[in-house]
């Protein structure tokens, strides 16, 4: 097939990667990708979304997927169907689900699905009354995308109350913040569970844990995500049960009755409080870092996946996973989270151990090339990716890597996977 894929990351450089080691051959393009994506295939440039689909159908683009949030709630999926082409994503009514959190909130409502206590106001005098009902900790949440950001977690009612009054008055977040959702604070542990939709059926992936913050033991400043494992062992059947029967099914089904059938990566943030899945939020498409790891994890070619998905034909897909886990090892440059730094060459040793050199491999994400150079130009730059038959043989095998991978000011989190081995 030829396939043309979306967005600049790790997480799209690893879709292309798996496609790649398929035993069928594709043709992979890549918009507008990054320094390392053209040796998967053909980076280009089109900036417009029409222009964009009128190229992919001269090109004669079998499926297109979308990795990014941004280009699905702009709407990118419509367009391309609109012109005849086959995509994997969600619509743009769709995308609302990760694109605002009041919709996102009140869906869950409305399907009876398990969340956190909340309301949703434009209204200062209303968010002060609920949350002179509440006991700190608050979380206060502006409505639209913030990259990550729009989350604020406070410890006493004024503090709540001072950050809802900022986000309406649309200091803190603009426009995305002049509606919000303050909600009850969830005591647990985090996962990352997904399921790849076609608007009926579903696929569910291995649970993932995902690590936002900056420094060890999750201290510091929140991050796009430092690191990956999959599976966990935090989650039984039971809970993957309880996500099916209380989660998956009715969003499907409620989506269906909005006009907006779900198509695409159904991104459910779960915390689990007392053995129950209680839902944070949902996105829309893969995480990122996770999806460095559950794409290599497929024993399903990941192709084969998405098209079915694309195709509303997942009911005849029977989905195979690898009897292996993966750990994934962000490499972010010096500045990450605070600022951008300067260009620094990247150079990775000759591996010569057999067992690192099978068992890892490179996912490049921040990277631009000059000549046959490669540098790292982004805060997340790139992450060394490790597998093996426990947690601890897949992350050895990764920060094992991560020694014979070199930059000025690289910058790696060394516990990696710690909930599941403490
Ligand atoms: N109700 C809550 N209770 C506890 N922690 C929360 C709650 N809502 C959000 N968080 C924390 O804040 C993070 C970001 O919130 P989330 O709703 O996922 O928004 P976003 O990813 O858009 O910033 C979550 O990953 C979680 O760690
Ligand atoms: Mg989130």
């Amino acid at each position: 097939m030829n396939i043309l894929i979306l967005g600049s990351g790790g997480r799209e450089y690893s879709i292309g990667l798996a496609i790649s080691k398929e035993i069928e051959e594709h043709n992979l393009f890549f918009m507008p990708g990054n320094g390392a994506t053209d040796n998967l295939g053909t980076n280009i440039n089109i900036k417009y979304y029409n222009d964009l689909a009128l190229w992919a159908k001269e090109n004669l683009i079998d499926l297109t997927i979308v990795g990014p949030e941004a280009p699905l709630v702009d709407g990118v999926v419509d367009i391309f169907k609109e012109n005849g082409l086959t995509v994997f994503g969600p619509s743009r009514a769709a995308s609302q689900l990760e694109g605002s959190k009041v919709y996102m909130k009140n869906i869950l409502k409305k399907y009876n699905i398990p969340t956190a206590a909340f309301i949703e106001t434009t209204n200062e005098k209303d968010a002060h009354d609920f949350i002179d009902t509440m006991t700190a900790p608050i979380v206060v949440k502006a409505d639209g995308l913030c990259g990550g950001k729009g989350v604020i977690i406070t410890q006493s009612k004024e503090e709540a109350k001072e950050a809802a009054s900022d986000m309406l008055a649309g200091t803190s977040f603009g426009d995305a913040g002049t509606s919000i959702v303050v909600e009850e604070f969830l005591d647990g542990y985090e996962l990352s569970i997904f399921a790849i939709c076609d608007g009926e059926n579903y696929k569910v992936l291995p649970a993932a844990q995902d690590h936002k913050r900056i420094g060890d033991g999750d201290t510091g400043p929140n991050t796009g995500g430092m690191g990956a494992y999959a599976p966990t062992p935090l989650v039984n059947d039971d809970i993957y049960k309880k996500v099916e029967e209380r989660v998956i099914k009715p969003t499907l089904e409620g989506m269906k009755q909005e006009g907006a059938p779900f198509e695409g990566v159904l991104f459910i943030g779960v915390m689990v409080v007392n053995g129950e899945p209680i839902i944070l939020e949902y996105n829309v498409r893969f995480g990122d870092p996770e999806c460095e790891i559950l794409m290599p994890l497929l024993e399903t070619p990941v192709s084969e996946l998405f098209y079915k998905g694309a195709t509303k034909q997942l009911d005849k897909l029977d989905i195979k996973i690898k009897n292996e886990f993966g750990v994934a090892v962000v490499m972010a440059s010096k500045n990450y989270p605070y600022g951008s730094s300067e260009p620094a060459e990247i150079i990775v040793d000759e591996i010569v151990d057999e067992d690192i050199l099978e068992n890892t491999h490179i996912s490049y994400a921040g990277v631009e090339k000059d000549g046959d150079k490669l540098f790292a130009t982004g805060g997340r730059v790139l992450l060394c990716v490790g597998f093996g038959t426990s947690i601890k043989e897949a992350r050895d095998r990764a920060y094992a890597l991560c020694g014979q991978v070199h930059f000025a000011g690289k910058k790696i989190r060394t516990d990696i996977a710690y909930q599941a081995l403490k």
